[in-house]
């Protein structure tokens, strides 16, 4: 169902629109295109500007473009980015897909993902048929996979432009290839060395905001497709980094999540960079910022240092994600992960001795190769003892390429009965752990108003969890004190207590 929000919650550029102004004076258009990559981007969004202002002359209307996000915070993030493009080029957003520029920034973790990209691809042909004008470009994770690539091009010729993870910070210069004529543009590369800063971004939300702390992932879990359609792991500098979370606290932002694939891997690639705890404790010191999340470290990398900088940082978030994948050390040694059950459930009790009101969330794969029903028990048994304060449970998917999609899978009824086993056991666990919580007062910020009760909003306390409350738009983005009523499994409603805080 879709969201109906009755103020705007969108800002319009994180680097703002003033800004972008006076970069782009500066620009030269008669000249050959520069070749700083940074300076470049501005050159084609200037020229898009000027492509845009020619066509909403012609057409005596403004020109919409709609970007459909699927997969992580990180694509959400990289979507900020191409919408930011796109407004700065002169396009207008809208909420509908019958744009005139419509561009999907796919995900391929599991095949489900690439089945919803390719149902949408169908569905969005018939808007091109109505709207000859109309333009649509496909990126992001997906498009990393030749075979893919070649697919839409056979299958779904009416997609104009193409491009890849390592490449997105180009798109000013591929939205200006096709926008200036009628040829396709395609550009896959198999990697980067590019960590191209400051391009304009559109937020999506005024008062939270993720932060790319690092891009890439060296782990190469043996089911994980993702090593290989976002590169290795290359670190920001940590400067770079907490300047955007200072300029983002004084835009009025009051939580920001630190993002990549295993943050606590961070600064392992810089000559003279810090490591993440020293990083997440420099964040958590800047005045203003009231919340500070992170997203996704790796338990063979927790260390006790990330423990007491969280312990001592009451603005660093009481939630820790902790992917499991797996309770049988036998699978999480052939998933290349790196640590045993008897690890994982001690790392998850010091937590919890050491920061008691932290919610421990975790990833779960079932039917992994060679996974066993006795496998699966031991998944059941560090459920219970982790007492998981809520879990993503996911089906084993083969990805292409990755060393488990040669090896002897599990006939798929099994993984269903198993899968439902584990998915049983998370309910209850969760239901188990956020009962104790039931008549607590505790600090909410409101995200959104709520699609389906109308008169609610939806508010996120530091813990992770979802509270709805009686309210309305102009209570986004604030602070209150919620009372936490009736338990609806893993969620709660509940009322405001008094005045914001
Ligand atoms: N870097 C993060 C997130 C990776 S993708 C991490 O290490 O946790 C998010 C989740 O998708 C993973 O934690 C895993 O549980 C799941 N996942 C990844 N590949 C998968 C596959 N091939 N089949 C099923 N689930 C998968
Ligand atoms: Fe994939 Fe493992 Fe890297 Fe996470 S840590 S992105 S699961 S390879
Ligand atoms: Fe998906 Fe790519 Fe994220 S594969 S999970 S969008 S890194």
């Amino acid at each position: 169902m879709k969201k109906e929000f009755k103020i705007p919650q969108r800002k319009p550029l994180m680097i703002d629109m003033g800004r972008i102004e006076e970069i782009l004076q500066e620009i030269d258009l008669t000249g050959e295109p520069p070749q700083d990559e940074h300076v470049r981007q501005y050159y084609f969004i200037k020229k898009n500007r000027m492509l845009t202002d020619a066509l909403k002359a012609e057409r005596g209307r403004e020109l919409t473009f709609h970007v459909n996000t699927f997969g992580c915070q990180m694509n959400a993030k990289d979507s900020e980015k191409l919408s930011g493009i796109l407004l700065a080029s002169g396009f207008t957003e809208t909420e509908e897909e019958d744009a005139d520029f419509v561009l999907f920034n796919t995900c391929t973790v599991r095949d489900n993902a690439d089945q919803r990209v390719f149902g949408r691809l169908g569905r969005i042909s018939h808007y091109k048929k109505r709207n000859k004008d109309m333009k649509i470009g496909i990126c992001g994770c997906m498009m990393q996979e030749a075979s893919n690539v070649e697919k839409i091009r056979k299958s779904y010729p009416f997609v104009d432009l193409i491009f890849g993870t390592h490449n997105l910070y180009r798109f000013a210069e591929y939205l200006c290839e096709i926008l200036s004529g009628d040829q396709k543009v395609v550009q896959i590369w198999d990697k980067t060395d590019q960590v191209v800063e400051d391009l304009p971004s559109d937020r999506k939300f005024s008062f939270k905001a993720g932060v790319n702390i690092s891009f890439g992932c060296n782990n190469f879990c043996t089911y994980c497709i993702v090593p290989y359609v976002r590169g290795r792991e290359r670190s920001r500098d940590a400067r770079e980094i907490l300047q955007e979370c200072e300029q983002l606290v004084r835009d009025g932002v009051s939580e920001i999540m630190l993002l990549g694939q295993n943050v606590n891997s961070y600064g392992h690639d810089l000559e003279d960079g810090i490591s993440f705890p020293e990083l997440l404790e420099e964040a958590a010191r800047i005045p203003g910022l009231r919340r500070l999340r992170f997203m996704t470290p790796h338990p063979k990398d927790f260390s006790e240092e990330l423990i007491q900088v969280i312990k001592r940082n009451p603005n660093v978030t009481r939630h820790i994600h902790l992917p499991l994948q797996s309770g049988s050390t036998r699978i999480i040694q052939r998933m290349n992960r790196h640590y045993t059950k008897e690890q994982y459930i001690a790392l998850v009790d010091h937590i919890r001795e050491e920061i008691p009101d932290a919610a421990i969330t975790t990833d779960i794969i079932v039917g992994f190769p060679g996974e066993t029903p006795q496998d699966v028990d031991d998944t059941i048994d560090v459920i219970r003892r982790a007492a998981f304060d809520n879990a993503f449970t996911f089906i084993y998917s083969i990805r292409r390429g990755t060393p488990a999609a040669g090896w002897e899978q599990v006939p798929e009824d099994q993984k269903k009965v198993q899968f439902d086993r584990v998915l049983k056991e998370v309910q209850e666990s969760a239901r188990r752990q956020s009962e104790k919580l039931q008549g607590k007062v505790m600090t909410g910020l409101v995200e959104e108003v709520n699609s389906q009760t109308e008169g609610y909003v939806t508010a996120r306390l530091s813990n992770n969890m979802i509270v709805h409350v009686p309210g309305d738009a102009s209570m986004i983005g604030s602070f209150y004190p919620i009372h936490l009523e009736e338990c609806r499994g893993f969620y709660y409603f509940g009322t405001i207590c008094e005045d914001r805080t």
